[in-house]
């Protein structure tokens, strides 16, 4: 692991303590809360086992609480049984069956709301739907789908028969899709003959025939959502409308009670090396801290209407739109456009509209609507507010001040949650009632979380404000269980130093003198666009893909609304551009990455030279192109390089 010295210039002393109206209106007193930590501290396994009695209606209960007997891979209350499904929807219904689930609004402003009642006979007719066209326990569904209620009741099917889903984000490409239909073996893929988004209807069904054609032979069936009712081609002997499938359908499905390590589902997501890697959870630990977290960072109480904005392609939108909120019985909202769309008012017009409380949304979101200036949301009555979450990428102190005082009026506080695919949930995050929150951290590890800094050698950093790794030292309910197929790479990647003893996050961090965390950014080679990961060798492989390119490298550089925009490095087989740049070529090559993985991979900028800088023993000098992309000065060694005459071209100034 090579370490850069992990040094860090932010200073910021501003604190907020939650406002006594926020405390007096929480479920969660500082008691309550220190009791918590106390507990975990004392025995975390107890801990996590009372959690989970208390928070999970469990078929057959468990007996053993953790088996670290083939550590790192956990198994958390194996010998228990229960259904994911069930502890969402079933037990909802005697309390709250006519409380309304999901509150959806459409691109274009359609809205509709519909009840747990309503939610539970959907899921369990489409449930039936997809036991009907062949689907049992363990099979993989690909999920491929607008965000729409009809995801989640997706999901929620397949939670309900054991069925394991892997959701692949709507805006991929055809070749990532069928990338992950081969990885998982898919049987079926749901989907929908498009979506709308920012006015415009997209492709979903044609882009599933162009990644089926091209091979995945797993996939016996596909069910079809009619969302836009443009045209589209079905295939006679696999495809089937959703309406179709549910015809004869009944509305009741018994849960498929399962073990509490069942995979619930596989969600691809980017490493540094080779292709994306299929993040698995489990059952029964990824629903406990999917419901945990609701309660102690975002406070949910039965009269929230909570608005995530992730979509079901990652994570954030699998823990707190799918998962968490409905397993603690919330209204959510669930919003199938763009927050450009059709002004840059929408989603404070949203929250007015649909009474949101509870509103979580990423720092790039609210870099963006910053930018469109303050008259949107002043123009909106944002008084139902409690509460504000970013999640994703660490939120500059700026946007933080503005989310604060813009949106949250100085009433809401705001919870900075840091975690990851693989953690499941949130590990790092301010209890609203509770923590005082500094613009910028993500404060401190949620009760049961062991976090710490540690150096090479895995000693704790105790030193305030010395970087080092972020590491999570005891295991966790929600933590992923393996790579899908690829145990070793689970361990190599996660698991690779301190003798196996400590989760690596792959980030690096720091605590300052209260403790609290500041995340610095990634330590491997993992590029964060728009709080989007996505690995610079799958861009750097997509680009070399291409007939026209010899060799590319890809490394992030900062941009003010995206975090991070992605710049490429190209060698070419033929002669380089004169002058370094050629639009045409980039814009055929940006075009390329697109469909190779999708739009949010495209590079924003891209170089061309002779040569990359190598090097001796032949690894591409990162850091070197980091430095030129952001346009500064060179300062470290480069005599080095065999070939010092590419800098100018890397440069862009030959
Ligand atoms: C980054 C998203 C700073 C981090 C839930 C992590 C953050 C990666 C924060 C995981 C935050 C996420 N502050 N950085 N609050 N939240 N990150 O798997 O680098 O898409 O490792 O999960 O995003 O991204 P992922």
């Amino acid at each position: 692991m090579s370490q850069d010295n992990i040094q860090s210039t932010l200073h910021e002393d501003r604190r907020f303590p939650p406002s006594t109206d926020f405390i007096n209106g929480s479920a969660l007193s500082s008691s309550k809360v220190n009791e918590l930590n106390l507990k975990s501290k004392g025995d975390n396994q107890e801990f996590w086992a009372q959690q989970a009695r208390t928070e999970i209606d469990w078929h057959t209960p468990f007996e053993t609480t953790l088996d670290s007997s083939n550590a790192p891979f956990y198994r958390w209350f194996p010998d228990g049984q229960l259904n994911a499904s069930y502890n969402c929807l079933d037990r909802q219904l005697e309390k709250n069956a006519d409380k309304t689930a999901i509150i959806f609004e459409g691109d274009a402003g359609d809205v509709q709301h519909i009840t747990y009642r309503e939610l539970h006979a959907q899921v369990c007719t489409f449930a039936n739907a997809l036991k009907a066209q062949g689907i049992a326990q363990g099979d993989r569904v690909i999920i491929y789908m607008p965000m729409i209620s009809e995801a989640v009741i997706a999901m929620q099917a397949c939670a309900r028969i054991g069925a394991i889903h892997s959701v692949v984000f709507g805006g991929f490409s055809a070749s990532s899709l069928k990338d992950r239909i081969e990885d998982t073996q898919a049987k079926m893929v749901i989907t929908a003959d498009g979506g709308h988004r920012g006015g415009k209807v997209i492709e979903l069904k044609s882009t599933t025939d162009s990644a089926l054609n091209a091979g995945c032979d797993s996939v016996k069936s596909v069910i079809v959502f009619k969302r836009t009712g443009h045209d589209i081609s079905m295939q006679a002997d696999r495809d089937i409308w959703w309406a179709d499938a549910e015809k004869g359908q009944t509305s009741e499905c018994e849960p498929t009670w399962v073990d509490a390590t069942h995979p619930l589902f596989l969600l691809y997501t980017s490493g540094s090396t080779g292709k994306p890697k299929g993040i698995q959870h489990s059952t029964g630990g990824y629903l406990l801290n999917a419901i945990t977290t609701m309660r102690w960072v975002f406070d949910i109480q039965n009269s929230d209407v909570f608005w995530c904005t992730a979509d079901v392609g990652w994570i954030t939108g699998h823990t707190y739109v799918a998962y968490g909120p409905l397993a603690t019985g919330a209204t959510i909202v669930i919003f199938e456009g763009v927050p450009t769309y059709p002004d840059a008012g929408r989603f404070w017009d949203m929250c007015e509209r649909h009474s949101v409380s509870i509103f979580y949304t990423a720092p790039t979101a609210i870099r963006a609507l910053i930018k469109q200036g303050d008259d949107y949301p002043n123009s909106h009555d944002l008084s139902k507010l409690r509460l504000l979450g970013t999640v994703g990428e660490p939120i500059n102190p700026e946007a933080w001040m503005w989310y604060h005082t813009v949106i949250g009026k100085e009433r809401c506080p705001i919870v900075d949650t840091w975690w990851q695919t693989e953690t499941g949930a949130h590990m790092l995050a301010p209890v609203p009632s509770v923590t005082v929150t500094k613009p910028g951290s993500c404060t401190l590890a949620l009760p049961g979380i062991d976090a710490a800094i540690v150096n090479q050698e895995g000693e704790e950093i105790t030193t305030a404000n010395e970087g080092g790794y972020l590491v999570i030292r005891k295991p966790w309910p929600s933590m992923i269980q393996t790579v899908w197929g690829d145990d070793q790479r689970y361990k190599d990647t996660y698991w690779p130093y301190f003798d196996g003893k400590f989760y690596l996050a792959g980030d690096s961090a720091r605590r300052d003198e209260d403790g609290y965390f500041w995340i610095m950014g990634r330590i491997d080679d993992v590029l964060n666009v728009s709080g989007h990961r996505l690995g610079t060798m799958e861009i750097e492989s997509a680009l070399v893909a291409n007939s026209l390119v010899a060799e590319a490298a890809v490394v992030g550089k900062p941009h003010d609304v995206k975090g991070e925009s992605v710049f490429a490095y190209v060698v070419l087989k033929g002669e380089r551009p004169e002058g370094g740049v050629d639009n045409e070529l980039t814009q055929t090559l940006r075009a390329w990455v697109g469909e190779q993985i999708g739009a949010i991979a495209k590079p924003d900028e891209i170089r061309y030279a002779d040569n990359l800088p190598k090097t001796r023993s032949g690894k591409i000098m990162r850091r070197l192109l980091r430095t030129i992309a952001k346009g500064e000065e060179i300062t470290s060694d480069t005599s080095t390089l065999e070939n010092e005459s590419i800098l100018p071209q890397l440069q862009g100034k030959a």
